[in-house]
């Protein structure tokens, strides 16, 4: 194992023994003034794969050629599509290629698994949050428990950072799991918070819940294609995400879902469309739904390919570059990062990030945090804001190098030491 310096020397060597680094050319990274930005965004909006207009475009070529003969047509006929991004979307998740369904946007498909898997039945009845989950995942619970008639004031109950704003530990969501016990009907957790970049000990949580009775399912926006996930062997009911951030499948992309194959084939219920049916059986038109008998029978409509083509184009860099490497290098990125964070008087800044986490790192700053956000930016530095007073950077192991990483630390040391003399 290598022993970290905090030069510029290091970061090069660092760079030069990572057999990864030449997937950053597989990006397109953003441009101003003829100079090439460092990009930390992958949380928010991951970069486009240079493949992606090419995958694009041969869905129009075949549109062009074939028309509507294209679903059916050739090896790339888009009636198999669906599959090409299933099986890698498996290994990223941890999942069998049948529990996965590519479909629809994260709000939406969080509602479809309210349907499915919230059902309350005498006293179990609540369902478990974050207060601080990302705003989409509170709007869908409370309405759709407003749609069950329920008064959401009663039924979802909220697991509460402590009074200096520390998230809540592993350790007390574990409890108050078991403090609802007979009460809970579903826990829905983020996997990592969008806004601390904490990650959850995800398999306890499906234990304990299991242990309790409720089911379990997760939002993991901020998880797929970021952190090590193995959701069917833990025993998850069900997960949603989106595929913008980590999964680099553009603004507004495709998203996911799993199911575990437990569920396929019970009485669950489901709302339906044409898209679920089993696909040898879908043109036939029969008056009652023939389930696809996996997770696709989720599916309502037709699948639009030309938001495929996008996610295709990442998760081909994916298997090239290998789920398992890629988690790799991130755990090296990880203590580089920690390595170069130590280095900073910690005087103007507090990092609310816990040491459970995926690429990102949240910091918090007691003043000055707007200033130091803007010379970063400034400096060529894509990074975010989040108010009131949070920096939120993710270097991502697909397209960052560890030379960008030490750049930016660097940039934020000299900064900081700066504006702390200045005041
Ligand atoms: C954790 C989390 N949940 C839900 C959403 C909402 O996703 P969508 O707009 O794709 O429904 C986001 C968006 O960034 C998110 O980060």
């Amino acid at each position: 194992m290598m022993t970290f310096a905090n030069t510029l020397d290091c970061a090069a060597a660092l760079d030069q023994q990572d057999p990864l680094l030449k997937y950053r050319d597989a990006f397109m990274h953003p441009i101003e003034n003829n100079r090439e930005r460092t990009y930390f965004l992958g949380n928010s909006l991951g970069l486009q794969p240079k493949k992606t207009m090419d995958s694009i475009q041969q869905v129009l070529k075949q549109w062009q050629q074939d028309g509507v003969e294209s679903f059916f047509k050739g090896d790339d006929n888009w009636l198999a599509y669906h599959r090409k991004l299933t099986n890698p979307l498996a290994a990223i998740t941890g999942a069998l290629p049948h529990e996965i369904t590519v479909m629809n946007q994260l709000t939406v498909n969080i509602h479809l698994m309210m349907v499915s898997f919230y059902r309350p039945e005498g006293r179990r009845k609540k369902i478990l949050i974050e207060s601080k989950a990302f705003p989409s995942d509170q709007y869908a619970v409370s309405s759709f428990v407003r749609h069950m008639g329920f008064n959401p004031d009663e039924i979802v109950v909220e697991i509460n950072p402590d009074a200096e704003g520390v998230p809540p530990t592993n350790r007390q969501v574990i409890d108050a799991i078991h403090q609802y016990g007979n009460d809970l009907a579903m826990v829905f957790l983020g996997g990592v918070n969008y806004y601390t970049g904490q990650l959850f000990d995800l398999h306890s949580i499906a234990t304990a819940s299991r242990e309790v009775g409720a089911v379990v399912g997760f939002d993991l926006a901020h998880a797929v294609g970021n952190v090590k996930l193995n959701l069917h062997d833990w025993d998850v009911d069900f997960a949603c995400w989106c595929s913008y951030k980590y999964l680099n499948g553009g603004p507004g992309a495709i998203a996911g879902a799993f199911i575990h194959e437990k569920h396929h084939l019970s009485e669950i219920n489901r709302l339906e469309g044409w898209w679920g049916v089993k696909q040898d059986e879908r043109f036939l038109m029969k008056r009652n739904f023939i389930s696809s008998g996996d997770a696709t029978s989720w599916q309502l409509s037709t699948s639009p390919i030309l938001l495929f083509a996008c996610l295709h184009a990442s998760l081909q860099i994916f298997e090239d570059a290998g789920w398992n490497n890629l988690l790799s290098k991130q755990q090296k990125m990880i203590e580089w990062t920690d390595f170069l964070l130590a280095s900073i008087p910690n005087n103007v800044f507090k990092r609310i990030t816990p040491q459970l986490r995926g690429c990102q790192i949240s910091l918090q700053f007691q003043k000055n945090g707007k200033e130091v956000y803007k010379r970063l930016f400034d400096q060529g530095f894509m990074i975010d804001w989040r108010e009131p007073d949070v920096i939120r950077f993710a270097p991502v192991p697909l397209y960052n190098s560890y030379t960008e990483i030490w750049h930016f630390f660097n940039s934020l040391r000299e900064i900081t030491n700066e504006l702390t003399l200045n005041d």
